[in-house]
């Protein structure tokens, strides 16, 4: 395991399931510390097998999520909660349905609401409410963008309705029939409310983030590649496997 002495604490490890165990300590250690913490979670191909790792651990009775209060990252504007590929479902299948949860603690904002902005508002509300995300776990899209912060999102954005652009389309398409099923838009966080958590943990694997890595932590700090903002955060720890690493490894 390497750590660079960048203010982003690098933790490089060997594979994929080395990342999601490293991760997975990380969300059972806060629990332990605090059992009603509050977690920020997110979506994607990357954070699966720690969610498997969490609900294993979770049947094993090491990790307790009884207490725990959870808000999401995002949403697709225009999926009902139990679509196929809507965030709240992925949730449910990848955690909440293996684990202890309380679902009234579970928050996803709501991509059927009538009123877009006011459920934005509610669910800024509801962080606040909460006490704030204690731990918040990210991806990396290949462009940079963290939740569905495309580049060029404002660093005091908040949670809002956003347009995804192609390249995020043609990415999660792969989850949908066709690139015609991906939904345009979408609630997201902000990078100004994903910057109030207290503690993040950003993870990403596999050669296809390494440049995104790179830039994030070594490039300069610019809306246009949204994750390179959370240089400014104190509390930031980026979890990799060896092939989005690459040369920040040696
Ligand atoms: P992925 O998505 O985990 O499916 O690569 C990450 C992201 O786009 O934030």
């Amino acid at each position: 395991m390497n750590q660079s002495n960048h203010p982003i604490k690098l933790v490089v490890l060997e594979d994929p399931l080395a990342t999601a165990k490293y991760v997975a300590d990380l969300f059972c250690d806060a629990m332990t510390e605090n059992t009603s913490c509050v977690l920020g979670l997110a979506t994607g191909g990357t954070p699966v097998e720690t969610y498997r790792e969490l609900s294993e651990r979770n049947r094993k009775e090491t990790c307790d999520f009884s207490s725990v209060i959870t808000f999401n990252l995002d949403e697709y504007i225009g999926l009902e909660p139990r679509h196929p590929q809507s965030f709240r479902r992925f949730m449910q299948d990848h955690l909440f349905d293996h684990v202890n949860i309380n679902l009234i603690n579970t928050h996803v904002p709501d991509g059927m609401a009538d009123d877009v902005n006011e459920e934005c508002a509610r669910y800024e509300n509801r962080i606040r409410d909460a006490g704030g995300i204690d731990l918040q776990l990210l991806g990396i899209g290949h462009n940079g963008h963290i939740a569905f912060n495309e580049p060029g999102s404002p660093a005091d954005s908040r949670t809002r309705k956003v347009a995804l652009t192609d390249e995020t389309i043609e990415k999660n398409a792969r989850f949908f029939d066709s690139v015609a099923d991906v939904p345009r838009e979408a609630i997201t966080m902000g990078i100004g409310t994903i910057m109030e958590a207290k503690r993040i943990v950003l993870m990403a694997t596999g050669e296809g983030k390494r440049e995104a890595i790179r830039k994030m932590i070594n490039g300069p700090r610019t809306p246009d590649s949204p994750a390179s903002l959370l240089q400014d955060h104190a509390n930031v720890t980026v979890v990799v496997d060896r092939a989005a690493a690459g040369e920040l490894a040696k």
